[in-house]
């Protein structure tokens, strides 16, 4: 595999997928790496994402990649511990003194799309608080798992901002337009119990279990056919910009799409020899 641009502010850890197949693929897990800042996005964060989502999308051995907040560090003497984090928000130290012509470059090319735009699977591992730009991470990834003592929320109304990662649209197809208007009316956080009970997190995870589960999963995604799991991706995002009878239309165009693929071949003949898939991704 080729290797990722290092970044001291975006760790990368590629974990071998034993059962892959095709064999030789990775889950790679990026912790976002500013504790003392409660992880927030500040340029270089975004610059080391936006250049982490190239690499990933270019190298056919990443298969599942997994976005996650640093752990914090121990404070020194006589302080407090700072509080656990996924990423407290964009950095609101870099929005001070900008005009309207200094941030709209910024958030025309926006770490959000980068992530969202992945066509392999992204797992937000949350444990703490997921803030505003945080927040709009996590909504940005396909599935969400969280521990009870994490924090969602989209605090922009306190600062005279609303989102600006696409935070009030994914929100409203993610949780329905009135749960959606009233986070961000209020800037209120919310739980991870409620996150769960609302549908913003897929699962309720304690912390000593968060990382395992999350694992589990993602290797579980890593077994699947690299073509196949795209395709399906974007069959389900179709959802969310179709409407209802173009999407059923779209849906059966890729379905029918599927059956010139080797790997439909593959998979439904292992199914009838009752033997495991050994994928190509073609
Ligand atoms: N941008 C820049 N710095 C941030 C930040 C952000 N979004 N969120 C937290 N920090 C920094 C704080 O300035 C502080 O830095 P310092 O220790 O050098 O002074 C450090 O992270 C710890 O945060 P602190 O506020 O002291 O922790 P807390 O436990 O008292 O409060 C929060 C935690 C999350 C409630 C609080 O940090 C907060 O409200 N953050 C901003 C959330 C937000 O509005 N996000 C949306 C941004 S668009």
């Amino acid at each position: 595999m080729s290797d990722p641009v290092e970044s001291n502010v975006l760790l990368i850890e590629n974990v071998p997928s034993q059962a892959s197949s095709p064999s030789g693929g990775v889950v790679s897990v990026w912790t976002i790496n500013r504790p003392d800042k409660l992880n927030a996005l500040n340029s270089e964060v975004n610059s080391a994402l936006k250049s982490a989502c190239a690499w990933a999308e270019a190298d056919d051995s990443v298969r599942v990649i997994v976005i996650t907040g640093a752990v914090p560090n121990e404070p020194p003497e006589g302080k407090r511990a700072k509080p656990n984090s996924f990423v407290a928000g964009a950095d609101i130290s870099e929005f001070e003194g900008k005009s309207s012509t200094e941030i709209r470059p910024i958030f025309e090319d926006n770490v959000w799309e980068y992530v969202w735009n992945l066509s392999k699977p992204t797992i937000a591992m949350i444990d703490g608080f997921a803030l505003g730009g945080g927040s709009e991470i996590a909504l940005s990834c396909d599935l969400r798992l969280a521990t009870p003592r994490s924090k969602f929320g989209t605090p922009e109304i306190n600062l005279g901002l609303i989102p600006g990662g696409g935070g009030t649209q994914r929100l409203c197809r993610l949780l329905g337009y009135g749960r959606a208007m009233e986070m961000v009316l209020s800037g209120e956080m919310i739980g991870g119990e409620e996150a769960n009970r609302i549908g913003l997190i897929n699962h309720l995870v304690d912390e000593d279990s968060l990382r395992e589960k999350t694992m589990e999963i993602a290797q579980n995604l890593a077994t699947k056919s690299p073509h196949t799991i795209r395709i399906a991706k974007a069959a389900v995002r179709t959802a969310l910009e179709q409407p209802f009878s173009a999407g059923i239309q779209s849906e059966r165009d890729l379905f029918c799409e599927l059956f010139d693929t080797e790997d439909m071949a593959i998979g439904v003949k292992a199914f009838l020899n009752r033997e495991t898939a050994e994928w190509t991704g073609a």
